[in-house]
This record gives C-alpha cells, sequence and structure tokens, in this order.
C-alpha cells in the first residue's frame, strides 16, 4: 500500500517548487532596448493599497482614471490615449494610457526633469485629498513591469517590491491634511545579456513631497521644502518632477518578477494549508471507508436475507428502492442549474490546468480572466448537453423549454448583477465601470456563441437520452416519516458546507485578498490542489448525506443532494462578510455596495460548480448503490 501522507506531502512540495517561482508565457519575448531608445511609461487606474502595517484596511473599492479630471495629472501632448488591452485585464479594471515622462534607455542618468506645472483648484482638493486618506496608489507600467515601492517583510526581513506606489502621504499624525507626492525618484534595473541590448528588469518608484514657487531656477526639489498641502479654499501651485537613475542588476530577464510574487509570512501560510488539507483529506478517506463498509454489509445482509427464508423483513434504505427514482419537483430547474454548474466546473478545471503549465504569466496582463471568459463561452455545449440527459433522466418532458433556459437563464442573472454594480461604478464617478463596447462582446459571445452551442448540446444530450434507473418506481408514493433534525435541508446544507469550506478557507484568504486589494496571486498550484480536495469533499459529502437521509426512509434526495453539496457557498458568505468586518474598512456606500455584489456573484457561482458536484456525484453513487441489491 501506497503510504498517502508521504505521497501527499511530496506533491505539495511539487506544487510549492513550480509555483514559487514564476513562470511566463512560452511566447513572451523580451523587449531588447538599445541605448537611447525611448522606454514607454504607462498609466493605469488608481487603486486603493493595502496599507503597510499587519492590521491594514483597505478603505475603498472604486478605481479611478489616471487622467481623471479631478485629479490634474501631467496630460501627454495631444491629449492621453488609451492602450489596446485584453478582454480579462478590461474587466479587472486595468485602463492602461500613455504618459509624458520622456525616458530613454541609460540616458539622463540621474538628472532631474520638470513635467509640467499646473494649479489645482480648490474644489478638486477635496477629492485629491479624499483619496490620499484612503491610501490611493498610483500604477504605471513599464516595458510590462508594475513601477513598485521596495519594502522589508517585517518578519523575514526579506526585500520585495510591493506593486503601486501611493499617491500622497496621510502617514504625519500631526498635519490635518494629507501631502501630495509630486517628486518620483525613478530606479530603472536593467540587465544587459550581450553588449549594447540592455532589458528592463526592476521598476522602482519612491514618491515624495515638496512644496515650490513659481520661479525655481532648478529642476530638483530643495531638500529642505515642506511638503504640498492641497488648499481646500485656494488655488494650489503644484510642480511635478521625476529623476530617472538606471541601476545594472544582475537578476536576468526570465526571473524578473519574483521580485514581485512576495509571499507574505510563508510558513504559517504553508503549514496551515498543508495542516487543513491533510485534515480534509483524512476525514474524506474515513468518510468513503466507513461509507464502503456498512455499504457492503447492508448489502450482503439484504441479499442473504432473500435467499435464506421467505420473511421479507426490509429495513434502512432498500425500503425506499420503488421511491429512489420517483422524479423530483422542478425537474427543469434543477437541470438547469447542474447544466450550468457542470460547464463552470469544466471552464474552472481548464482554467487552473492553464495556470499549472504556466500560461497565465504575470505579465500577459488579465490573461486569467481572458481564459475563462474563453473557456466558459466554448463550453456552452457541455452545459446543455448535462441539462438535457439529467432532464431527460429526471423524466422531463418540455425539452424545449429546458434548453432555451439552460442557454439564457444564468447568463442573463450574472450580466444583469454585472450591470447594476456598472451603474453604481458609473454613479461614483469611477473608471472601474466596464465600458460599453466590452459589454457589447460579452453579450456577443454569451448570446452569439455560448447559447447557440447550448442549443446544440441540449439537443445531442437528449438524442442520447436519460440515464437508465436499476430498480423501477412503485405507482403509488410511500409516506415519509418524520426525519431527525439534522437531516432536515437547511440544517444538512449548512453541516454538510462545513468540510469542504474547511479544505479551502486559508487559501480562499488569498483569493479575497487577490480579487479585491489588487495583491497578486500566483500560487496557482495551492489553489489547483485545493479545489481538488474541495470537489472531493463536497462528493463525499453530499454522498454520505444522501445515505443518511436514505436510511431514514426520505426518498426525495435529488435537490437535497444539489443543496448539500453546495453548502459551502453559504460559509463563503458567511467568510465574506467576516473578511469584510475584519480587512476592510469601507467608508463608501458604493463600495460596500460593490463589495457584497461580487460576493454574491462568487458565492453563486460556488453554489452552481460544488452543487452540480455533489448532485452528479450522489446520482452516481445512488445508481451504483441499488444496482447492487435484488429487488424482487
Ligand atoms: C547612474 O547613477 C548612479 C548613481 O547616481 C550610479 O550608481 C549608476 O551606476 C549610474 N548608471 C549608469 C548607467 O551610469
Ligand atoms: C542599485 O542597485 C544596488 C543593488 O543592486 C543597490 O545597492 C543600490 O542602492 C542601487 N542604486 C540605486 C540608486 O538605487
Amino acid at each position: 500500500m501506497p503510504r498517502p501522507r508521504a505521497w501527499f506531502v511530496g506533491s505539495v512540495a511539487a506544487a510549492l517548487l513550480t509555483t514559487a517561482h514564476a513562470f511566463y508565457l512560452p511566447g513572451a519575448a523580451p523587449h531588447d532596448y538599445a541605448e537611447g531608445e525611448v522606454v514607454d511609461l504607462y498609466v493605469n487606474a488608481l487603486t486603493p493599497m493595502l496599507g503597510g502595517s499587519d492590521n491594514a484596511k483597505l478603505k475603498s473599492l472604486i478605481n479611478y482614471d489616471y487622467y481623471d479630471t479631478r485629479l490634474h495629472f501631467c496630460e501627454p501632448e495631444g491629449g492621453p490615449h488609451k492602450e489596446p488591452e485584453s478582454l480579462g485585464s478590461i474587466l479587472f479594471g486595468d485602463r492602461i494610457f500613455n504618459s509624458p515622462y520622456d525616458i530613454r534607455m541609460l540616458e539622463d542618468n540621474g538628472t532631474c526633469k520638470t513635467l509640467c506645472t499646473i494649479h489645482v483648484p480648490a474644489e478638486d482638493a477635496k477629492f485629491i485629498n479624499d483619496r490620499i486618506r484612503e491610501d490611493y496608489a498610483l500604477n504605471w507600467l513599464v516595458d510590462g513591469l508594475p513601477a513598485a515601492e521596495m519594502k522589508q517583510d517585517t518578519k523575514t526581513g526579506d526585500l520585495f517590491f510591493d506593486m503601486g506606489f501611493n499617491l500622497g502621504n496621510d502617514e504625519d499624525e500631526l498635519a490635518e491634511t494629507p501631502a501630495l507626492n509630486n517628486h518620483y525618484e525613478i530606479v530603472l534595473r536593467y540587465h544587459t545579456p550581450r553588449p549594447g541590448i540592455h532589458r528592463i528588469v526592476g521598476v522602482l518608484v519612491w514618491p515624495t513631497s515638496h512644496a515650490t514657487t513659481e520661479d525655481v531656477s532648478t529642476d530638483c526639489p530643495l531638500s529642505d521644502a515642506p511638503p504640498v498641502i492641497l488648499s481646500e479654499d485656494q488655488p494650489t501651485l503644484v510642480r511635478y518632477t521625476y529623476r530617472v537613475t538606471w541601476n545594472e542588476s544582475d537578476t536576468p530577464w526570465a526571473t524578473r518578477w519574483d521580485n514581485y510574487l512576495h509571499i507574505f509570512d510563508p510558513r504559517i501560510h504553508w503549514f496551515s494549508l498543508i495542516n487543513s488539507l491533510v485534515i480534509v483529506v483524512f476525514l474524506c478517506v474515513m468518510v468513503a471507508m466507513i461509507l464502503y463498509r456498512t455499504v457492503s454489509r447492508d448489502i450482503s445482509r439484504y441479499n442473504a436475507l432473500d435467499l435464506s427464508e421467505d420473511v421479507q423483513e426490509d429495513w434502512g434504505w432498500k425500503l425506499v428502492h420503488g421511491e429512489v427514482f420517483r422524479p423530483p419537483r422542478n425537474p427543469m430547474i434543477l437541470s438547469v442549474l447542474v447544466g450550468n454548474g457542470a460547464q463552470l466546473c469544466a471552464m474552472v478545471g481548464v482554467t487552473l490546468v492553464f495556470a499549472l503549465l504556466g500560461f497565465l504569466s504575470p505579465s500577459n496582463r488579465g490573461s486569467l480572466a481572458t481564459v475563462m471568459m474563453v473557456c466558459w463561452t466554448l463550453f456552452g455545449g457541455i452545459s446543455g448537453y448535462v441539462s438535457g440527459r439529467v432532464y431527460d433522466s429526471l423524466g422531463g418532458t418540455n425539452k424545449r423549454k429546458a434548453s432555451f433556459l439552460t442557454a439564457t437563464v444564468l447568463p442573463t442573472c450574472v450580466f444583469a448583477i454585472v450591470f447594476l454594480l456598472n451603474l453604481f461604478l458609473l454613479s461614483a464617478g469611477s473608471s472601474g465601470a466596464v465600458p460599453f463596447g466590452t459589454m457589447l462582446l460579452i453579450v456577443v459571445m454569451w448570446f452569439g456563441i455560448s447559447a447557440p452551442l447550448s442549443l446544440i448540446g441540449s439537443y445531442i444530450g437528449s438524442r442520447h437520452g436519460g440515464i437508465s434507473h436499476p430498480v423501477r418506481v412503485n405507482q403509488i408514493p410511500r409516506q415519509i416519516p418524520q426525519s431527525p433534525r439534522y437531516l432536515q435541508p437547511w440544517a444538512a446544507t449548512l453541516l454538510a458546507g462545513i468540510l469542504p469550506f474547511g479544505a479551502a478557507f486559508v487559501e480562499l484568504y488569498f483569493v479575497l485578498s487577490s480579487l479585491f486589494a489588487s495583491r497578486a496571486y500566483y500560487a496557482f498550484g495551492f489553489l489547483a490542489l485545493t479545489a481538488g480536495v474541495v470537489s472531493l469533499t463536497t462528493a463525499t459529502v453530499s454522498i454520505l448525506f444522501t445515505y443518511f437521509i436514505l436510511c431514514a426512509e426520505e426518498y426525495r434526495w435529488h435537490w437535497r443532494a444539489f443543496l448539500t453539496g453546495g453548502g459551502s457557498a453559504f460559509w463563503l458568505l458567511g467568510y465574506g462578510i467576516f473578511y469584510w468586518a475584519s480587512r476592510l474598512s469601507l467608508d463608501s456606500f458604493s463600495s460596500v455596495v460593490m463589495y457584497m455584489g461580487y460576493l454574491l456573484l462568487l458565492a453563486l457561482l460556488d453554489f452552481l460548480v460544488t452543487g452540480t458536484i455533489g448532485f452528479l456525484a450522489t446520482y452516481w453513487a445512488v445508481r451504483r448503490l441499488y444496482s447492487a441489491i435484488r429487488v424482487d
């Protein structure tokens, strides 16, 4: 017998090795700069940043365009123009524009330059000051690398690059109003693999604040100048300056992302993760073994009894053999949910495989979301097929309506939620709102590709027909006795959800942090492992609960299997609210609405995925169970 524990730890270690170092899109080629070649600096939307200290809280969830007119940043000649972006990158809030910074490879080392001088009007000063108080960060991109602040991990002492840098400075306890950063010390690290060829391997920015007067003779800020405080009563003069320093580095281009993908306190992270995974795997094995043993004992007893005597004393789950395959109520809704859940499962699975193979490189912005969207669209056929076959198996008759609903209901729901959130973002003046063209593209993808595929899938699915059942259904339904309280649908759902949730919640923390606090997330090895354990646990737990309710002579298991499978979604919702209370301190109403909206969406999708896993696994198990006994 293989030692499961050693094997398990081994595979975790393997996942660790492949994910602790960044991996790169095979096709992504480095950009070779010649000396004096223009190095473009792009500006992305301003995002709220998680402050440096351990108990820092995120204060907002709303992004603003860099060239939002209230921010008064220097614009390039001829006005800013937008850079092309991938679908996923737009959906995740990237809004990339060009900038007036004049940077040339290895030129002007250490010279200060003035970008522009502007007067910030009094009416916009409050807007900027509020953003500084909310710890907003500027996000620049140079050669695909985000500009970062160098920070030191307080626990391990490691230096790492924290993406983004502060718009202003709110640390000074004495000052009533925060200071706006108007001077940027830009350090560009370059690597020279061959003479004459240079590659950018690190972008660091130290922003500082220096008040200025109209007639300064030097471009460099005076070191004894007081910070820039934007007055809310009269216009304030702000001179934006920057200095580029070129610093040679021996980091090769291939590992330039490693500095960015810093994992805070890795040991605690790994230990708790491995612990929870080990516990859950052992639980699963235990549950499976108990189930297997009792069930095979039941079966041999049932079959032995039938042989020996005429006395037919049935008990337990065999009693309901004439009822288990009685179609549930609302088979159409159930099959629509299962079909869409199967589509989502396939999407998640394929995306994780892509991520594990290293196709979702961090320099390919938004690739994760793009791959997810494309997979979801192309897997429309799966939803139709699964829903068609399940509907047939549940004795449904109105196949056309079922396939139509499968193709349309979920996309419409998701789209409606996103659309409403978008309205909120627009009303908050945020740039995070998805542009109209992108919305249109998504509608075209969903209703032009995914829905027809789903209809074709339904057609093929109903041609293949339903699944045959090993025992016949009685004419007259049996009486159902009162089942114990812990088997009542809602109690069972919540109880059953604990295990899969327990397997996932450490990872969930990181996923939520990367979704909402824009922390980079690249531990896909762990995510895939966790997803595997969650689906195993979900399947086992729903089979177990179905076994219990069948033993209690309650035969309406179809919906309950789906609910118990999806139970972890309710815990996810609860955890999301806990995360909100402990890690976020959202001031504005629109931020709260955004958070709740996305959390609901996340829980809904999780409910569909885990519910489907629970239902399909249980269906399989029930068929196996009842084909093992002899019924006269
Ligand atoms: C730029 O200047 C810094 C010091 O100011 C120096 O360390 C660095 O080597 C210089 N880089 C180049 C390419 O001359
Ligand atoms: C250049 O890099 C070295 C380490 O690689 C560092 O010690 C030095 O401070 C850097 N110079 C500047 C100007 O950042």
